[in-house]
């Protein structure tokens, strides 16, 4: 490694196994920029000086039309920078596309505008919850749109694709924190399609697990409501606490009354919530923007109940 892990001036901390590959690449054709504008920059000055016209009347210099020598100069280490990025680039890239057999594997699903993390135990998170030093594999898709996995302290990013399934991987050596980013536009709330990786040692790794299974039957329901709401990336565009969002606002909502796009007049009730998670662009209250998606198949009748449970509890 050329550099250290910690944050540089362009670059954050070198979190994952793939963070020295890219910089190291990064940094050298960095260089190789800087090397070769500043040599370029200092012969055109100094060629500019050495020739130029004395007189106006000076006889334009004769063209000297072939010298292999000065092509040869220019073309090699120009070959040479380009074999070598060319060369830690391929390596790099292959390692990046081939995450080893014995990696723990999440499941992503993005949407318009949150990620959820799927585990072998049917938990669903709204952040991505892994051990430290196991290679972890991400197998993502999208609900809806075009977004983009990107985590910059891993150096890793990966387009997910509605209709078919991407990969990437990486190792973390040490606990911690790390930001995640929807890195493709996907519309109205892209810039705030966001998430944490954390990272937990190997030992709280598996408590964690552990202890979000089943919130269901471990927990009352306006909790379990309320944890699944975070998890599914409800609560980023309705708010609990009365801000105007994307969509309406929970707080005090319960039994109100509301008036639709369509003009029709609809009460705040169990039916009308389903409804809304299930077929979401059936009713929408109006002034608000028919784009949430739809949670059809994605979440059990109980999980139903219980965000109920929770959305009642808002006053
Ligand atoms: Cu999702 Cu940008």
């Amino acid at each position: 490694m050329w550099f250290t892990s910690d944050p540089t001036f362009w670059m954050p901390a070198q979190a994952s196994n793939h963070a020295a590959l890219v910089d190291n690449i990064y940094y050298f054709l960095y260089w190789a920029s800087v090397i070769s504008f500043v040599a370029c920059m200092f012969a055109g000055a100094l060629f500019v000086l050495k020739y130029r016209a004395k007189n106006i009347n000076d006889k334009a210099l004769s063209q000297v039309d072939h010298s292999t020598t000065l092509e040869l100069t220019w073309t090699l280490p120009v070959f040479a920078v380009a074999a070598v990025a060319f060369y830690f680039g391929v390596m790099g890239f292959v390692s990046m596309k081939t995450p080893p057999d014995d990696a723990y594997e999440v499941n992503v699903t993005a949407y318009k505008w949150a990620w959820a993390f799927n585990y072998a135990n049917g938990h669903t998170d709204g952040n991505l919850h892994i051990p430290a030093g196991v290679p972890v594999k991400l197998t993502m898709s999208s609900d809806d749109v075009l977004h983009s996995f990107y985590v910059p302290a891993f150096r890793v990013k990966q387009d997910v694709v509605p209709g078919r399934y991407t990969q990437a991987w990486f190792e973390v050596t040490e606990p911690g924190e790390y930001q995640i980013f929807c890195t493709e536009y996907c519309g109205t709330k892209h810039s705030e399609m966001l998430a944490k990786v954390i990272v937990h040692t190997e030992d709280d790794f598996k408590k964690w697990l552990d202890s979000v299974g089943n919130i269901l039957d471990r927990l009352p329901p306006e909790e379990a409501g309320k944890m699944l709401m975070t998890q599914r990336g409800c609560l980023a565009c309705h708010s609990i606490d009365g801000a105007k969002g994307v969509g309406p606002t929970f707080k005090g909502s319960w039994g109100t009354t509301r008036k639709l796009a369509d003009g029709s007049d609809q009460v705040m009730d169990e039916n009308y919530v389903r409804q809304s998670i299930m077929e979401p662009q059936s009713q929408i209250v109006a002034g608000f923007p028919p784009v949430m998606p739809t949670f059809k198949g994605k979440l059990e009748d109980r999980e139903i109940t219980a965000i109920i449970a929770f959305i009642k509890s808002i006053k």
